[in-house]
């Protein structure tokens, strides 16, 4: 990739062109997105209060390029407190370029220096690409409630990353 990719902190003022981006990501998966741009950035705004440390945005070259949001202190009543991944979309420009494994590497640190240790996550069940990268990236499939796959994965130690 050219550029290297930037982690940093997600502000109120990023969360117009988050909302964009995640309308264009989720293009064909629309029964797992946000109806309008305008729920988009409602649902963003929620993730960012929720995930307050864990809501992240990565940039290459100045450009916001995909983000997520993953509360390090959620309650899963079988798993107990773990890292919750709720949200992590990259632009479909760049998608494959190793931007969402970085998101999801600095979510993990993020899990460790709270004393988490699973991360897990709800899937659509027709989102069969999101659910292969998962399963590549080390989650497993636990469950299934309506649409939705439930997923986890025990968070790597910094040392394995
Ligand atoms: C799912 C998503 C976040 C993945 O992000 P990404 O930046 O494309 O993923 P990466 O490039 O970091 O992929 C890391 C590795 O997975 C591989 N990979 C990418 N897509 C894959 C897929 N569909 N199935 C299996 N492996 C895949 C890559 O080749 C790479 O492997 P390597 O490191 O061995 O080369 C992105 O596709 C996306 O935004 N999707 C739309 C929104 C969405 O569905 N989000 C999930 C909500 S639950």
């Amino acid at each position: 990739m050219r550029g290297q990719v930037v982690i940093r902190l997600g502000k109120l003022e990023d969360i117009d062109e988050l909302a964009q981006l995640l309308m264009r990501a989720y293009q064909g998966l629309e029964a797992y997105g946000e109806e309008s741009v305008s729920e988009a950035r409602r649902y963003l705004k929620w993730l960012r209060r929720t995930c307050k440390s864990g809501f992240l945005v990565a940039e290459v070259n100045g450009c916001v390029v995909g983000f997520i949001a993953a509360c390090p202190e959620w309650k899963d009543w079988e798993l107990g407190t773990v890292l919750e991944i709720h949200e992590i979309v990259v632009a479909p420009e760049w998608q494959g370029k190793g931007v969402g494994r970085a998101l999801l590497n600095q979510a993990y640190s993020l899990g460790h220096s709270h004393g988490r240790k699973l991360a897990a996550l709800w899937v659509g069940v027709g989102n069969m690409k999101a659910r292969e990268w998962y399963k590549k990236l080390g989650f497993k499939e636990i469950g299934r409630w309506g649409e939705w796959i439930r997923m986890f994965r025990p968070i790597p130690e910094p040392k394995d990353e």
